[in-house]
């Protein structure tokens, strides 16, 4: 029986990976050799610096008192098939563990976060268990059931989240959503969806509030950097971009500006 999260970390380890501005910790894995059965055996936890997903079925005492006492945080997920999970490829992985180290260095506290392609909102959960107001969660896809089942497993109020299923290069989301309610926008995106990132970080313009800007989903490569969308946004006003990248196995890139 697994005594403590060190057994865990020692079967995923082989994940953990160094940033180049900023130390980004990301390991995924599952404690099945531990003994633990669960029915979606796939990955049952994925850590990514302070936060840990867990599976909502694992209730191991032993696993989760040890994770409480590293001081981490527990997000459960419904199932381990969520986005970056989906095809259990390390390459989305990395994105999704550089644009959750991105928005750990955001306050959430008391604020309205705006997911721009949510899938199922693997980014703004954390941000609402640290205590965001609200999520605003956008997809072109329909992720409605999947929300609510994350929701439900964190014990958080369906009202916390709102799902709306458009396509982000269409500007009429602005009359689905308040946007002045929204403070913080994070969007992981990067140049796979033509030019959706920055479409929809053109949106924000319509957002006078918005002091927080996270994007995700950039790589060093010519034309997959975040140069272009990070310029725009100095244009709307916001400055010192701060960026987490990871340069092993597959480099990838988020960033982070402000406006005051
Ligand atoms: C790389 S995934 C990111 C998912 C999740 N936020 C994460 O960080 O793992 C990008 C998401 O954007 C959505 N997407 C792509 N193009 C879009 C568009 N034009 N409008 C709305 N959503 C879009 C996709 O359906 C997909 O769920």
């Amino acid at each position: 029986m697994l005594k403590n999260i060190e057994t865990v970390q020692k079967y995923a380890n082989w994940m953990a990976v160094t940033g180049v501005s900023e130390r980004v910790q990301f390991s995924y894995g599952s404690f099945r050799q531990a003994g633990i059965e669960l029915p979606d055996r796939r990955s049952l936890y994925f850590q990514v610096g302070r936060t840990i997903f867990l599976h909502h079925a694992l209730d191991d005492s032993n696993v989760i008192g040890n994770i409480l006492e590293q001081g981490m945080e527990i997000v459960r997920l419904h199932d381990m098939r969520s986005m970056p999970f989906r095809d259990n490829h390390v390459t989305l992985v990395g994105y999704c563990a550089v644009a959750l180290c991105a928005l750990e260095m955001v306050n959430s506290n008391g604020e309205a976060v705006l997911d721009l392609g949510s899938a199922d909102g693997i980014l703004s959960l954390p941000a609402l268990k640290r205590s965001a107001r609200k999520a605003y969660c956008i997809d072109c896809e329909n992720y409605q059931s999947q929300l609510e089942r994350h929701l439900q497993a964190n014990g958080l109020p369906t009202s916390s989240m709102k799902f709306v299923k458009a396509d982000l290069n269409r500007t009429h989301i602005l009359d689905l959503i308040p946007g002045g309610d929204i403070g913080i926008v994070v969007a992981n995106l990067g140049p796979h969806y033509l030019d959706t990132d920055i479409n929809a970080t053109r949106l924000i313009e319509g957002m006078p509030n918005v002091h927080h800007f996270v994007g995700g989903g950039y790589f060093n490569r010519e034309g997959c950097k975040p140069d272009k969308v990070v310029k725009l946004l100095c244009r709307m006003g916001f400055k010192n971009p701060r960026y987490v990248a990871i340069d092993e196995h597959e480099p990838r890139t988020a960033f982070v500006v402000e406006r005051k």
